[in-house]
């Protein structure tokens, strides 16, 4: 009946806009260019008061009544004047549906609300967090997940995912990393195209009016991950070369690849708070790139303005943030209180709001929602979808492929299960489950996650090693509300003593060590990343009983491991690997799975070194050996190089790189070249390598990185098997933002690598962009 409804409303607004020009409200480019779904939103738009347009545009989180009537807060006030156009962090077939049946008996045209979340890793199936995924260097996995994820957020009822976060990072103290891809700006684009293309479905906006593809919303738009000195929602103070070079790429590619959306971030760009940002959203986003999509606001944005310092009040943030750009407005209520004073004082126009909603309206034109505002709230597929097995199945590959092996002396790893072994297992991330999941996991339930002890148990069950456990320390823990230095380290050597007892009756320990989850993610800056707490008191315990010690680490950042570096047999970086966490890191700890992760953000010796990321310039004075030590761009009391660098991570096989070759000498504009290597296993395990192609531009206009990543390949080798890998160079890889602020290729003199991480120079090649 309701269905019958809308489409009266809509066919009657389609006939008149289709037989009037006049009846053509706003201009806008829309996101589809489809002249159909243009004509339905215009005519829909047509018919809205001014007050009904606003409260599209009036975003909040999920707090009103989750049954009956609604409660007399703010948003349900809002709700009973049908002036809600989103919510977000709901979740719940029924639920939702009894949410939106409240908002289409308020709302006069029957415009369905859309609802939202932050699905960053999976909604109850739990992958592991971005960054470790993005270690797997597997885009098609990583596409695979966010599909998943996209399956089970649409049979909740979800339709708007607050996902891809794509900010570049390189700053390990910012507790944001782990929700993105590293350091990289060629390779965090390509993951950023991976997500948006699973949770939206293939290249094409016609894939959104599918039940189970939604909307990706890409933030934090721009340059987030740049806060000074690591500490959240901190100044970010850049060139715009740096915007141009390292945090835009990403978004530009998001939005060559179709994605519909687009979130504020919280931080100022050089003195303008991007949420009231006209040169990023209206200049660059709309006006250069084209992109036609909504923009909505992070958390109270448009409140925090008056904070920043650049609006007096509520009202003036609203309007100043229409006026760069921004479509809705998330939880201030600056809009839904303030826009219509502010068109009365002619302050904004109309046609701005028209434009705004214009886009909101387009979107749930493409999600179906006007077609059936209950097409994503089926029970029955909701139960069947979010415990499909298959998910289970690919968050096991997902987090056996997110594990980086960072060190292992003397082959130290795996721990064959033929062999008799007592292995003592040790630290306080033995029977952590609550951790494993990590930040963000929004409905992944904490209490199914696969621990490290049963991982092992199960794995070694009936075999000669013999396992023995003691949790040696508490894992420090943070209040989030207090946090402070005070606060996090607590001493804890109480269980110590049994640490030491069991790891003394040991051929091998295991130290499972860590960060507990609320150490990373949102507002979880640290200016120390050393294991937190009495942890590296415990390894120096457990040292001194001489036994081989292999480390296992739980967390979600590159930490400063120079000690542990230096005093441990091996490391195995799980970060926080989701579900299948136990058994994810029992399968590489046995050799059951080959590691194969490489790192996507460099790992530091030190806290001092940071910002420290592979792709840096070279500087008027570089540190190198063949010139003199002093008076050159280096520490005097740590080296230049990192811990690990990026592209790192160790495989239980060897991969042997035969010399490179290239099949011209010379790029012709417009054409490519072929650098190519021959990789063999020489080792006894079959494995995946990533091999890795880095350009370093000699001489340009502007200064270059010292090297850059091109292009890669994730191969899969058997033991004794060998392969030729071949990558295509192309004028476009070597494009840069010019002297002039032009991204071109500019002729000269290029060294390429072909390595296993960035720090391997072994195999080198030139050629010449003529
Ligand atoms: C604040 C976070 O910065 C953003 O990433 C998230 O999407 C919103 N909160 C909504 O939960």
């Amino acid at each position: 009946m309701k269905k019958n409804l809308i489409w009266i409303i809509i066919a009657l607004g389609v006939f008149a806009a289709c037989s009037s020009e006049k009846t053509k409200t706003t201009k806008w480019k829309s996101y589809s260019g489809d002249p159909v779904v243009e004509h339905k939103v215009d005519s829909v738009l047509s018919l809205m008061t001014l007050e009904e347009k606003i409260g599209q545009m009036n975003q909040y989180s999920g707090n009103f009544a989750a049954t009956g009537e609604v409660s007399d807060n703010k948003s349900g006030e809002y709700l009973k004047k049908g002036m809600i156009g989103s919510t977000f962090n709901v979740f719940g077939a029924d639920h939702l549906r009894m949410l939106q049946k409240q908002n289409l008996k308020y709302s006069r045209l029957k415009i369905p609300m859309l609802f939202a979340a932050d699905v960053i890793h999976g909604l109850e199936t739990t992958f592991p967090i971005p960054l470790a995924e993005a270690c797997s260097w597997d885009l098609d996995l990583m596409e695979k997940t966010a599909r998943v994820a996209a399956e089970e957020a649409t049979a909740s009822g979800v339709a708007w995912n607050f996902a891809p976060m794509i900010d570049i990072a390189r700053d390990p103290r910012w507790g944001r990393v782990m929700e993105g891809a590293g350091e990289d700006v060629y390779y965090g684009s390509l993951v950023a195209r991976a997500r948006v293309r699973g949770f939206q479905g293939i290249n094409d906006y016609k894939d959104l009016t599918k039940n189970n593809t939604m909307m990706a919303c890409v933030k934090h738009f721009v340059a987030y991950g740049a806060a000074q000195a690591g500490r959240d929602y901190n100044t970010v103070d850049i060139s715009d070369r740096t915007l141009h070079e390292t945090y835009l790429p990403p978004f530009k590619a998001a939005v060559d690849e179709g994605v519909a959306s687009f979130m504020t971030a919280f931080n100022d760009l050089n003195g303008v708070p991007c949420t009231a940002n006209k040169y990023i959203f209206t200049d660059i986003l709309r006006d250069t790139w084209g992109f036609g999509g909504m923009v909505v606001t992070d958390y109270t944005a448009i409140m925090e303005l008056i904070d920043h310092g650049i609006a007096k009040d509520l009202k003036q943030g609203a309007e100043l943030s229409l006026n760069a750009g921004v479509d809705m407005d998330m939880i201030s209520e600056a809009f839904v209180t303030h826009l219509k004073e502010l068109v009365d004082e002619g302050k904004i126009k109309e046609s701005q709001i028209d434009v705004a909603v214009s886009r909101i309206l387009e979107m749930k034109f493409l999600l179906g929602l006007f077609d059936d505002p209950f097409r994503y709230f089926n029970a029955d597929r909701e139960r069947n979808v979010i415990n499909n097995p298959q998910h289970k199945k690919l968050a096991h590959t997902a987090a056996q492929k997110s594990i980086v092996l960072l060190k292992n002396h003397n082959s130290i790893l795996p721990l064959e299960k033929a062999k008799a072994k007592r292995v003592a297992v040790i630290g306080p991330f033995v029977d952590e489950r609550e951790s494993l999941n990590g930040e963000w996991a929004i409905k992944g339930d904490r209490s199914k996650s696969v621990t490290l002890r049963e991982g092992l148990e199960a794995k070694y069950a009936g075999t000669k090693v013999k396992l023995t456990y003691a949790q040696g320390i508490t894992l420090p823990l943070i209040d989030r509300s207090t946090a402070h230095v005070s606060t996090v380290n607590v001493p804890d050597k109480n269980g110590f003593s049994e640490a030491i007892r069991i790891a003394s009756q040991s051929d091998v320990i295991i130290a499972a060590l860590g960060e507990n989850f609320h150490w990373s993610g949102e507002a979880a800056s640290r200016s120390d990343i050393t294991l937190p707490g009495n942890q590296r008191e415990l390894l120096k315990e457990l040292k001194k009983t001489g036994k081989p010690i292999v480390l296992v680490l739980f967390n979600g950042r590159p930490l400063d491991l120079s000690w542990e570096d230096e005093n441990v047999d091996a490391i195995v970086e799980a970060w926080y690997p989701g579900l299948m966490s136990g058994t994810a890191v029992a399968d590489v700890l046995a050799g059951d799975y080959n590691p194969s992760g490489k790192l996507v953000m460099t790992f530091p010796r030190n806290v001092g070194q940071i910002p420290i990321y592979y792709n840096s310039k070279n500087t008027g004075r570089p540190f190198n050996e063949e010139r003199p030590a002093d008076y050159r761009s280096s520490y005097i009391d740590v080296e230049n190089t990192p811990l690990y660098p990026f592209g790192h991570g160790l495989s239980y096989t060897q991969f042997i790189y035969s010399s490179p070759s290239i099949s011209s000498s010379s790029l012709t504009k417009g054409e490519s070249i072929i650098a190519s290597v021959e990789v063999s296993n020489t080792g006894f395990f079959d494995g995946e390598e990533v091999v890795q192609l880095y350009i370093r531009d000699r001489k340009a206009s502007v200064s270059r990185p010292v090297k850059e990543l091109k292009g890669f390949q994730k191969i899969t080798l058997k033991a004794g098997e060998s392969v030729k890998v071949d990558i295509e160079i192309t004028e476009e890889m070597i494009s840069l933002y010019d002297i002039n602020n032009n991204w071109v290729a500019e002729a000269g003199e290029f060294d390429v690598w072909i390595a296993s991480s960035s720090s391997d120079e072994s195999n080198h090649l030139t050629f010449e962009l003529k």
